[in-house]
């Protein structure tokens, strides 16, 4: 039978992502529209089971649509994986009387989300929120379209030097697992190559070496190569140290972009797109909906299963590589 929901309880989990903060925002708005009462559960998982648990008035998601990061704080709990510290966390949620949950967040967040559900018989949707774009079953997760911006802004400045000095540059991106923002950063900056996790073969750095010999011969100046965190040639430091060891005809640096990818005011396209999954959050779980997470293929908002969101592989389109490729000539 559906359960009544008056009280629903928000949290943000795993790394932070731009737009995170106008999700919770739209889930605080919706909610009130429907005179639910709505409460932010600060540090993830981690304030679930110490229970720092609060009402958020809509007031105090004013001014927030803007900026990055998260007004709930996050964290990666290791507590919340056993059932001791699961026991807690439903304890602390009885104490506040809440029936329902919103996670925003990326794969662990969800796995967690998923056992909870069918261990407390608690409803639960969940927000894909992760820079890594990496969840099965949605095109676009909140983040992502910020930290490639960020990526290709911070690439086009590596370019202006790169060009002056005639060099070749080694620029790792994050991605602890996926390629997505490598590719995306790849086609947008127009860089040489990009090597993923996706694509890795034995010969990855052998086929770079000759993409990079053909681009000197074409007497090409300079390069820009961006290369995964979770690249398995190794980060930009060991993919540029195996380069050198076989080609010398550029001198070559390496520039890690990091955490700058992670931060920032949302752009457009994640505002839009946290809003709409906010939005919708509420009134999946006003339809009777848990267990799943809210996604959105071809425009059009989506519920994908836990179970498929974190255990199914989502690649890079196909096309999009070979794209790549061909233009990066
Ligand atoms: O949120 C995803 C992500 O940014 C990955 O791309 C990266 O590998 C990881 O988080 C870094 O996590 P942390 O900030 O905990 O080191």
């Amino acid at each position: 039978m559906q359960k009544v929901i008056h009280r629903i309880a928000v949290l943000t989990s795993g790394g932070d992502a731009p737009g995170m903060n106008a999700a919770i925002r739209a889930i605080v708005r919706h909610a009130t529209f429907h005179d639910l009462h709505i409460f932010g559960i600060y540090r993830g998982y981690e304030g679930m089971i110490e229970g720092d648990i609060h009402r958020l008035e809509t007031t105090e998601v004013s001014n927030i649509i803007h900026r990055g990061g998260t007004i709930l704080k996050t964290a990666r709990s290791k507590a919340f994986m056993t059932p001791e510290g699961r026991k807690q966390a439903y304890e602390s949620l009885q104490a506040h009387d809440i029936d329902a949950i919103i996670a925003i967040g990326g794969n662990g967040t969800f796995t967690g989300a998923s056992v909870f559900e069918k261990e407390y018989d608690i409803p639960i949707v969940g927000i894909p929120g992760t820079i890594d774009n990496d969840l099965y079953g949605t095109d676009l997760t909140i983040g992502f379209d910020t930290a490639v911006n960020t990526a290709i802004e911070a690439v086009d400045k590596i370019r202006d030097t790169a060009d002056s000095h005639n060099r070749l540059f080694f620029i790792e991106v994050m991605g602890r697992h996926s390629g997505f923002i490598a590719l995306n950063t790849a086609i947008g900056s127009g860089a040489s190559s990009v090597l993923i996790p996706e694509t890795e073969s034995d010969s990855a750095v052998e086929s770079l070496i000759s993409i990079l010999k053909k681009g000197a011969k074409r007497k090409r100046l300079f390069s820009l190569v961006i290369v995964a965190e979770g690249d398995k040639a190794g980060g930009a430091i060991a993919v540029a140290d195996a380069v050198k060891e076989q080609f010398d005809s550029y001198e070559v640096k390496v520039s890690i972009i990091g955490h700058l990818q992670r931060g920032g005011s949302p752009t457009a396209v994640d505002r839009i797109l946290a809003s709409r999954l906010g939005f919708s959050a509420v009134e999946s779980l006003l339809a009777g909906k848990s267990g799943v997470m809210i996604g959105i293929r071809n425009r059009k908002i989506v519920h994908v299963p836990f179970k498929d969101a974190i255990t199914r592989d989502k690649a890079p389109d196909e096309e999009l590589i070979r794209m790549a490729q061909i233009l990066a000539l």
